[in-house]
């Protein structure tokens, strides 16, 4: 969350309610301000209250028309109304609420037999807030098990590390923050803009906790190569005897390729992947905030990180970094387990992608745009201004379409690669090709114009990053 702190209050006019809005008297709109530093010494009515912070809420983004974000912007009433229904009960109760927590578990069967694991009964994983929560877990695990399979590391002063692609995600970074390890980033080159097999590979030491590999990356969509990096390190066991887990992060596309590329193997099916997580809030269908991980056998979480919660009687595991959390969120996951069954997911996945292939495309036809991915992969795509436009860039376009309400963001790639900007577009469920279809057509309505700029207007400060 951002950190905030106390400032000086600017507003200098009176906040006054709509007087048809404060209740039974409407004279009452005149003294009834929000506040803003303080606690009002007075309370306000239920409905005035709800009245005055909807009408601010008019201010946020329509979020269905955020092409910025992977995260859920539709569920099905049903769904919500399952939400609603399950904001009350707290997820940690096991005890309380038993049939959350037996929700809970068949969404992580559910999730192991989907990614393979080579034994279910022996898998082992729970819900997370997200995919960044489910990462801090699954790294804690790798650096668990590095310690145990040196355990004088610590004494003789040996930091771990952990490689990964420059392209990762914020929450690894805190992850190597937080947790004390060393990020070791592989930077993007040329026209690789995620982490290749050899390179991973070469990056290992014996204080390599683990390989992330992203499936698929938060910068342009694409797949990295699990099966490619699996191989290389297990090359590098052969020649070294240095065993090397991959961990998945699957915050997208663990739930896109299951029903789009069964053939691809980058899951359990490969013996080295450890663990994998997604977002429930992702391409899981579900609003924010839910994630999962499984780790593929109970070999691979250490036993003393996990802790018992009692649950009917008895005891049950639990493993998470904060306490309480509303079911609402699991039970919405469990709801579209049931609802779409593999056959519902391709049908969803796949439309999603159609319009992403399809829009990429189209993009690519209008001319003055390089397209970087094809939506072909998990369904987003990036892409830049053609070598040969100079009247405009890609924050020029951004903010152009955010006038007609598309929030569509433009980001700088990360070291090496600092010179290219990007748009990305994120196609979910519920962005139809008939909305892509209205996309297009401002983007195409915007060229002219943007063409006749004499050159690019300023660009954001390069260090306000883009992280999701
Ligand atoms: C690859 C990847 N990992 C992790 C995250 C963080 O996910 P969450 O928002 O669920 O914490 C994201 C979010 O975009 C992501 O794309």
């Amino acid at each position: 969350m951002p950190l905030h702190s106390a400032t000086a209050h600017h507003h200098s006019h009176r906040h006054r309610a709509n007087p048809l809005a404060v209740g039974d008297d409407p004279a009452a709109g005149a003294t009834l301000a929000p506040p803003v530093q303080r606690l009002a010494d007075r309370p306000v009515p239920a409905d005035a209250a709800y009245q005055l912070i909807h009408d601010e809420l008019l201010l946020d983004g329509n979020a269905r028309l955020n092409l910025a974000t992977f995260v859920t912007t539709w569920m099905e009433p049903q769904a919500a109304r399952l939400m609603a229904e399950c904001a009350e009960k707290n997820m940690i109760d096991k005890d309380e609420y038993p049939q959350t927590a037996a929700l809970e578990a068949r969404c992580v069967s559910i999730l192991s037999h989907l990614w393979h694991a080579p034994d279910p009964s022996d898998s082992i994983g729970c819900s997370t807030t997200g995919s960044s929560e489910a990462g801090m877990l699954g790294g804690m695990a790798l650096k668990r098990r590095w310690a145990a399979r040196n355990p004088d590391a610590w004494r003789s002063g040996r930091r771990p590390n952990l490689v990964m692609g420059a392209n990762v995600q914020v929450c690894w970074e805190k992850f190597c923050n937080y947790w004390e390890v060393e990020p070791r980033l592989v930077p993007m080159e040329g026209d690789r803009f995620h982490l290749d097999a050899e390179s991973a590979a070469a990056r290992c030491d014996e204080d390599t906790i683990g390989v992330v590999a992203v499936l698929g990356s938060t910068f342009d969509g694409s797949y990295e190569p699990v099966a490619e990096i699996a191989a290389a390190l297990d090359g590098l066991q052969e020649r070294t005897g240095i065993d090397v887990p991959i961990h998945v992060d699957g915050a997208s596309g663990a739930m896109i390729a299951p029903f789009l590329d069964p053939d691809l193997a980058w899951d359990f099916r490969l013996p080295r992947v450890a663990s994998i997580n997604t977002s429930g809030h992702k391409y899981g269908l579900v609003y924010p905030g839910v994630g999962w991980i499984v780790w593929r056998s109970k070999e691979a979480l250490p036993a003393e990180l996990v802790f018992s919660v009692n649950y009917l009687g008895g005891d049950m595991p639990t493993f998470s970094l904060n306490f309480s959390r509303p079911g609402s969120e699991v039970v919405a996951q469990y709801y579209l387990f049931l609802r779409l069954g593999f056959e519902g997911f391709v049908a969803v996945q796949r439309a999603c992608r159609e319009v992403a292939v399809e829009l990429a495309g189209r993009i690519e036809q209008l001319g003055p745009f390089r397209m970087l991915t094809r939506g072909d992969e998990l369904p987003v795509f990036a892409f830049t201004t053609a070598e040969d436009v100079s009247a405009f860039d890609v924050y020029d376009v951004s903010r152009r379409l955010r006038e007609r309400g598309w929030q569509v963001p433009a980001y700088s790639f990360p070291e090496k690669r600092e010179d290219l900007s990007v748009l990305r577009i994120v196609v979910r469920n519920g962005f139809t090709d008939d909305l892509a279809g209205l996309l297009l057509d401002d983007l195409g309505r915007l060229l002219p114009e943007l063409s006749r700029q004499s050159g690019p207007l300023v660009a954001p400060s390069s260090t306000s990053t883009f992280h999701h």
